[in-house]
């Protein structure tokens, strides 16, 4: 069979949507708002507030439910089609959902929320591995006119408790365990160790995943398996506002606390369809495979909103790429007939390291490749065109935050002309800007490089910081007024296509996880011996940035290997065992200004082995700590 007619014939109706959607928005995102969104009442202004005064507003007396776009309409008109393709961690062991059965288990655990407490307007913490319960849990959630508050299920207990405390939620939904890559996690021991210091939580959901005996609280913890069978299949949607929030999605910044972004329901889900829609060419009867985790926004966007918006069968897939061997991913493609494959350049390195004999299935329907979360290196984008796509899918490079909600900057597949290793141009009512970071003036024309901005407000844009609207002015819009910051450097080369070039603040992004380096600094400090400690990111290999950390340590203490594996424990107990720094350095001091600010700079140089390239150091406080630290790196290596 023929691939599907493209969305759009040409570039020329790209650019011809794409100026309507710039110069006059409301016309635009009014008809798409309708076309793609089911409301069950319309709306009258399509937009309103601004990036300056931080009120953006859209759809305002529009009123929908999340869940009855994503599954009631699919249902009621083809309830056989398949919503979800479970691929479970062990190859055989997955199973499908139709829009049917999505709808009565969604139904079921919505009454059984609400039999717990929880009301319109409430949060709900979501720590759950990648199975269809966790979609289910998502749109139970959502149905019911309550807020998901998901959180990554590589999370640590003091990172779990923070952000159930953080974003006030009563009811955890979680698992007995989980399983990875042939490895079991103990998923509800975790929740019970975070639970201890969460003082409102009054009630925890319990799927059972692997049957593992594990502790219960009697009067606080439910089994998911039990409590469904009490309810009807069928629960009406709750009505809400355009405005209301739809979910909670913590994300690291340049300080120690992590960040409650809320995106709200109409503009967050029109740009969830817009983009599977438009960038990934989702048509009617396409299955789609997102290899995010839906603790992350990629999983959020892609594997839930996004196709299932869309009414196609989205592929939750619990494992790694690597188990039970480096096929995976291409077995699971070309088993589902996956038309559409979405995952970060990360997996992308391991996979094509590991040698082009694993990509041997012949995925005969797939169209379109994506990448998202970090750059693509041209090498790595070539062999994912060549060896994954048979020269014959289309690559997307997609450049978004979670405060964007979904794609920005990328490419639409098949129509936009595509530069290894640039996101390419903007998605539609994007308009970005560069910016000269000194002046705060933006550069105009082709051929600059900055920072990166938005100029106008989009529908999918993030409206604020989970009660710290302040952080959130003074994070996106305070810096550059009347535009959106995205804290990314970037280029527009001479033919108007956008080359990212990474953060231009202290965020690390290793495998496509953003980590913020004063919160693993945070970490360490906890432990006892640290005195102090500086967190850099540096270029790795496989997972694109690595974590280092230098720790200076109090008297007493002794640089042993055995003490730099607990300052890595802390981290790993701290916030989770994804962000452990890679090396530890134990150093006499950090270089510092006379002032005291810690100079990673210098730090990031000595790593980067351009020690000669230092500059000045003669105004640092010690300066002769730095040769010290060069000798330790060296050392060490
Ligand atoms: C940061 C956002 C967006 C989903 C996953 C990450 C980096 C994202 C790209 C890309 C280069 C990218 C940016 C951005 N990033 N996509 N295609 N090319 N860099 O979401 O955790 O909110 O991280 O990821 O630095 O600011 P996130």
């Amino acid at each position: 069979m023929d691939p599907p007619q493209k969305m759009l014939d040409s570039l020329e109706e790209y650019q011809k949507l794409y100026k309507e959607s710039i110069t006059e928005p409301d016309k635009f995102w009014g008809r798409k708002a309708r076309e793609l969104l089911t409301w069950q009442r319309d709306f009258d202004t399509v937009r309103s507030g601004s990036l300056t005064n931080g009120d953006v507003a859209w759809f305002l007396e529009g009123q929908l439910n999340a869940c009855y776009n994503c599954v009631d309409r699919h249902a009621f008109k083809d309830p056989n089609r398949v919503a979800i393709i479970y691929e479970a961690d062990e190859p055989d062991e997955g199973r499908n959902l139709t829009y049917g059965e999505l709808l009565r288990e969604v139904s079921k655990v919505a009454y059984v929320l609400k039999s717990m407490g929880v009301r319109k307007g409430d949060t709900v913490a979501v720590y759950l591995p990648m199975i269809p319960e966790a979609l289910i849990a998502l749109l139970a959630i959502t149905r019911i006119g309550a807020v998901h508050s998901v959180v990554f299920a590589g999370f640590s207990s003091d990172s779990l408790r923070d952000r159930v405390n953080d974003s006030q939620s009563k009811v955890v939904i979680t698992a007995d365990e989980g399983k990875r890559g042939g490895k079991l996690i103990g998923t509800k021991k975790i929740v019970d160790d975070a639970l201890k210091q969460c003082p409102d939580v009054t009630g925890v959901l319990v799927f059972k995943r692997t049957g593992a005996d594990v502790p219960f609280t009697h009067g606080r913890d439910l089994w998911w398996h039990e409590e469904v069978q009490k309810w009807p299949a069928y629960i009406s949607p709750e009505v809400m506002n355009s405005e209301d929030p739809l979910f909670l999605l913590y994300t690291s910044g340049s300080t120690g606390k992590p960040k409650g972004v809320m995106h709200s329901t109409g503009g967050y889900l029109l740009g969830a369809a817009m983009t599977g829609k438009y960038v990934f060419d989702i048509h009617d009867g396409d299955r789609y495979f997102c290899g995010g985790d839906v603790g992350w926004i990629t999983g959020h966007t892609y594997v839930v909103y996004a196709p299932l918006l869309l009414g196609v069968s989205t592929v939750v897939f619990e494992g790694t790429p690597a188990y039970p061997n480096f096929s995976r991913y291409w077995e699971i493609v070309d088993k589902h007939e996956v038309t559409q494959f979405y995952v970060a350049p990360t997996a992308l390195r391991l996979l094509k390291r590991a040698g082009d004999d694993f990509v041997k299935a012949r995925m005969p329907k797939l169209r379109v490749l994506g990448s998202v979360g970090e750059p693509i290196a041209a090498e790595v984008w070539k062999w994912y065109f060549e060896v994954v796509g048979k020269e014959e899918a289309h690559v997307v490079d997609t450049y978004w935050q979670t405060e964007t909600g979904s794609n920005v900057i990328t490419p639409l597949a098949g129509v936009t002309p595509t530069k290894p290793g640039s996101a390419s141009l903007p998605f539609f009512g994007i308009e970005p800007a560069i910016i000269d970071p000194v002046s705060g003036e933006e550069i105009h024309g082709n051929d600059v490089e900055g920072v990166l901005a938005f100029k106008q407000p989009w529908p999918s844009l993030a409206r604020t910081v989970w009660g710290a609207h302040k952080r959130y002015m003074e994070t996106y819009l305070d810096p550059y007024k009347g535009y959106y910051f995205t804290g990314d450097g970037a280029g527009r080369d001479h033919e108007g296509f956008y080359w990212i070039r990474g953060r231009v603040d202290d965020v690390v992004n290793v495998s496509g996880h953003r980590l913020s380096t004063a919160e693993i600094e945070a970490a360490l400090i906890e432990h006892h011996a640290v005195a102090e400690s500086a967190v850099v990111g540096v270029a790795d290999e496989l997972t694109g940035q690595a974590v280092n950390a230098f720790v200076a340590i109090n008297k007493g203490n002794e640089a042993t290997d055995a003490l730099r594996k607990e300052f890595i424990l802390q981290v790993r107990r701290s916030i989770g065992p994804f962000a452990a720094p890679k090396a530890v350095y134990i150093v006499p001091d950090l270089p510092k200004t006379r002032s005291g600010k810690i100079m990673r700079r210098i730090l990031r140089k000595i790593l980067a082995g351009e020690e000669d390239q230092l500059g000045d150091t003669t105004t640092l406080s010690d300066p002769v700590v730095v040769d010290k630290i060069i000798a330790i790196v060296h050392e060490a290596r």
